[in-house]
């Protein structure tokens, strides 16, 4: 079965690290498509480079994200539009699992064979999120969720996970072909439930173990950048 992942990203001085890091993790994992979503009015020279370079099975996109307010989830209409390319474009040819994979998250390979087996949609514990150390279904029983555990939300929400801890069957996606994300900032439980699902008929995965973790990358202080510039007069590289 294929794995349709799906990665909003923007421009940003640690963007080029970030998809470097996910880019060499990707090259492990067998039959797994890449979409990459730009957040921008166009697609950039970095990103388009990156992924033709990389030798990865890529479908580039671009689509700029609305004003964002309020919790304003980040990228919603990238993801959003990148969901639904998959739908009429991918799941067409070949069904598989599709996964929304932040460019920020540690990924252990050992989650994508996991998901690969996934009936119709399942859920997983991620790691430093939902201000606790981890969040999401936490005792199994089968393919049950017995338990889940979060900080975040507790009562508001009935699948208590984040985005980068369920991922859907195509299948799903066409029988459902108008659910996308909302504007809300339960995003992740509302798609979940507008799919159909409970956390009764969601399929639990590997609850005794973390294998992605919420992790966020510094801002980095470039504030002495225009006096290098100045004093080195620096035809920029790419970073
Ligand atoms: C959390 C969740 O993990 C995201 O899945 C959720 O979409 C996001 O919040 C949200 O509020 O929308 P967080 O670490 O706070 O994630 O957000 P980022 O990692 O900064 O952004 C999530 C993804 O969207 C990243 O892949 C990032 O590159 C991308 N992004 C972020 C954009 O495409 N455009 C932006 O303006 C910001
Ligand atoms: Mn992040």
């Amino acid at each position: 079965v294929k794995i349709y992942a799906i990665t909003s990203t923007y421009k940003r001085p640690e963007q080029k690290a970030e998809l470097t890091r996910l880019s060499h993790m990707i090259k492990h994992i067998p039959s797994f498509h890449w979409v990459v979503i730009e957040d921008s009015k166009g697609k950039t020279p970095l990103v388009s480079n990156f992924l033709k370079k990389s030798g990865l099975n890529v479908t580039h996109l671009c689509k700029k994200n609305g004003k964002r307010i309020g919790h304003g989830p980040k990228d919603l209409l990238t993801r959003n539009f990148a969901l639904n390319w998959v739908r009429n474009h991918l799941a067409r040819k070949e069904k598989g699992i599709v996964y929304f994979m932040d460019d920020d998250n540690t990924y252990d390979l050992r989650l994508f064979e996991e998901m690969r087996t996934t009936k119709i949609a399942a859920v997983w514990p991620v790691g430093l999120v939902g201000k606790v150390l981890y969040e999401g279904p936490v005792v199994c029983r089968g393919e049950r969720v017995q338990k889940w555990r979060t900080g975040w939300k507790v009562e508001k929400r009935k699948f208590k996970v984040d985005m980068a801890g369920f991922c859907v069957h195509t299948d799903l996606l066409l029988q459902k072909p108008d659910v996308t994300f909302k504007d809300v900032a339960t995003l992740e439980d509302d798609f979940l439930v507008d799919l159909g699902l409970t956390p009764k008929t969601i399929e639990g995965k590997h609850c005794d173990e973390v294998l992605v973790w919420h992790t966020r990358t510094e801002v980095t202080n470039i504030s002495h950048e225009k006096y290098a510039i100045a004093r080195y007069n620096a035809t920029l590289i790419e970073v």
